[in-house]
């Protein structure tokens, strides 16, 4: 398998993170700012498909009219010229000074009026980019204190506000669905929607929920010490993982935005392997972009940049590779038929089985032998994950 990236490999980069110029709470910037089109075209090279960014990175908050024009037609040009897509366009509601308590959920209420028509503007471009995923991170939507903030209002404020969303891409006619991008802490002590699972219950409660989805990264699942793989196949199996981020995280800390594979690599593996493959007993893939939002350590300068941009596709296409061997070996196959995996996809109740009838089934009560699980009736899952782990560490396959 080739581990040359293409554009068949769907892999696309935030501006803001080849962009990011090494800055943290601690040091100001360790490298030169990145321009957009050179960022366009180092990316056509290394064999990416997409660039996605946020208004402001393409042109600075509250830049003129003609600054703002200037770049998105340099960005355009540089579109033209390479073949590089914008499938994702998102919106910063988070660093001005006027959204230090948020955008869509601030207290005041002037703030959330001005962060709408930033979104609203923002959603033409996205519309003219050709952009179909429109992400929703609400980083500074929250509070460090409990009595600061309704909760239940601002999730009502939110519903509002994507409500309103709706409506417009509906009216304009736009190809775009929203994708809500959860994340528990930081900046905000406490973020809304913190988890994919809260996102994926807030969408239920919308106008429109066929038009919101979530775009789940992994590092921010795994601040919360959740298994990242096991929440994104709750998302396809909702019909609701609309667009990734991929990165690495190591452990329950502050959000690291590693090179994808630099963290928990078991998960990532079988991120990967679920991804491409789609579950064990045939559920569905992943189809949309590969998206890599992810922070070059500030200890690199330029050219360590575009090594890591590298080592992102390189990990995700080693680690398809991976998973690739693992599907393929029989050993494995048998492994997963005696640890009774594709059992799980048989209904529980015979076909037109009713209560009554599982009521009168004596073999599944009376004379059912559960003492047998006593040191008996293992799952084998052990071999299962040593067979995985083997195939990850290039032992088999
Ligand atoms: C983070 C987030 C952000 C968002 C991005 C999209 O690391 O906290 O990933 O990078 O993805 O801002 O709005
Ligand atoms: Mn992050
Ligand atoms: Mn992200």
């Amino acid at each position: 398998m080739a581990l040359i990236p293409t554009r068949e490999d769907k892999f696309s980069f935030g501006l803001w993170t080849i962009g990011y110029n090494g800055a943290d709470p601690f040091g100001g910037p360790t490298r030169a700012p990145l321009d957009v089109v050179e960022a366009v075209e180092k990316l056509s090279a290394a064999g990416a498909y997409g660039l996605t960014f946020h208004d402001d990175d393409l042109f600075p908050f509250e830049s003129t009219d003609s600054q703002r024009q200037n770049q998105i037609d340099r960005l355009k040009g540089a579109l033209a010229d390479t073949g590089i897509v914008v499938p994702m366009v998102t919106t910063n509601l988070f660093s001005a000074p006027v959204f230090k308590d948020g955008g869509f959920t601030s207290n005041d209420r002037a703030v959330r009026r001005f962060a709408m028509r930033k979104v609203l503007r923002n959603l033409d471009l996205a519309a003219e980019l050709g952009a179909e995923t429109f992400v929703m991170w609400g980083g500074r939507e929250g509070a460090e204190y409990d009595a600061a903030k309704d909760v239940q209002a601002a999730l009502e404020r939110y519903r509002e506000a994507v409500n309103m969303l709706g409506d417009y891409v509906t009216d304009k006619g736009y190809n775009i669905r929203f994708a809500i991008e959860p994340k528990p802490n930081e900046p905000r002590g406490d973020i809304l929607l913190p988890t994919l699972g809260h996102a994926l219950a807030f969408i239920e409660t919308l106008e429109r929920p066929e038009l919101v989805g979530i775009n789940p990264e992994v590092g921010h699942e795994q601040m919360a010490g959740l298994n990242f793989t096991a929440g994104i196949a709750q998302a396809l199996y909702q019909g609701k993982l609309f667009h990734i981020d991929l990165n690495g995280q190591r452990g329950i800390k502050y959000d690291q935005d590693l090179v994808f594979g630099h963290g928990d690599l078991q998960n990532a593996f079988s991120l990967v392997d679920l991804l491409e493959n789609g579950g064990p007993n045939g559920t569905p893939a992943y189809t949309g972009p590969r998206h890599f939002d992810y922070k070059p350590s500030r200890t690199e300068d330029s050219a360590g940049v575009w090594e890591t941009v590298d080592a992102n596709m390189r990990m995700y296409l080693l680690l398809k590779e991976r998973a690739a061997s693992f599907r393929a070996d029989p050993e494995v196959q048998a492994a997963l038929e005696a640890s009774r995996v594709p059992e799980l996809s048989m209904p529980t109740l015979n076909e037109g089985e009713s209560y009554d009838d599982l009521l009168a089934d004596r073999s599944a009560y009376e004379q059912f032998d559960s003492a047998a699980y006593y040191d008996g009736k293992g799952f084998g899952y052990e071999r299962l994950q040593q067979l995985a782990l083997e195939h990850l560490l290039g032992a088999r396959g």
